[in-house]
């Protein structure tokens, strides 16, 4: 039975829940890559082209806010709990995996409230200062996302029972 509908943004069809998750990386990470391109122009401008570009780079920067928050929500809401009931207690790879998504969100947040807080008359030096935040988020969710397709899937993979996984598609498609 294939049968597709919509989830933040995101074209769905029936998938393994892990698989989907690589999915949505795969488009983020293209967005992803726009962003960080826009960046580099804000840094190596000069002149009204800075302004232009960020002005390009905000709304790229709030649309893509929007779906990486659906996406990690997925995981912290049903991914996480349910792989940290089979960790032992000091096992930190959840801790670590939570801890890169509030740094991804306080880096995408910290760009949203600088922008807005400079407004249309933004000077070219603020807009290269508030841009730096861009790039830690790109950085930091280049190395998170790498965590999760070799670490963190692979795991799920293995100590997730067959159940779970279901349950786990389930809930993602609920959302
Ligand atoms: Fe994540
Ligand atoms: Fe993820």
């Amino acid at each position: 039975m294939e049968e597709e509908w919509e989830d933040g943004g995101f074209k769905r069809c029936i998938k393994f829940p892990l698989q989907q998750l690589k999915d949505e990386h795969v488009s983020l990470r293209e967005e992803m890559n726009l962003f960080y391109e826009i960046t580099e122009e804000i840094e190596f401008e000069s002149g009204p082209a800075v302004i232009q570009e960020f002005t390009k780079l905000y709304e790229q920067i709030s649309a893509f806010n929007g779906k990486l928050k659906a996406h990690s929500k997925k995981e912290d809401d049903w991914l996480f709990p349910m792989m940290t009931n089979h960790l032992g207690k000091n096992d930190k790879t959840i801790e670590v995996m939570e801890f890169e998504h509030e740094k991804a969100e306080l880096h995408l947040q910290g760009f949203l409230i600088e922008a807005e807080q400079a407004g249309p008359a933004i000077d070219i030096d603020e807009a290269q200062a508030i841009a730096v935040y861009a790039v830690q988020a790109y950085a930091t969710l280049i190395q998170h996302f790498d965590r999760e397709e070799k670490v963190l899937f692979p795991l799920a993979e293995k100590i997730l029972s067959a159940g779970e996984k279901e349950e786990l598609e389930r809930r993602f498609r609920a959302r």
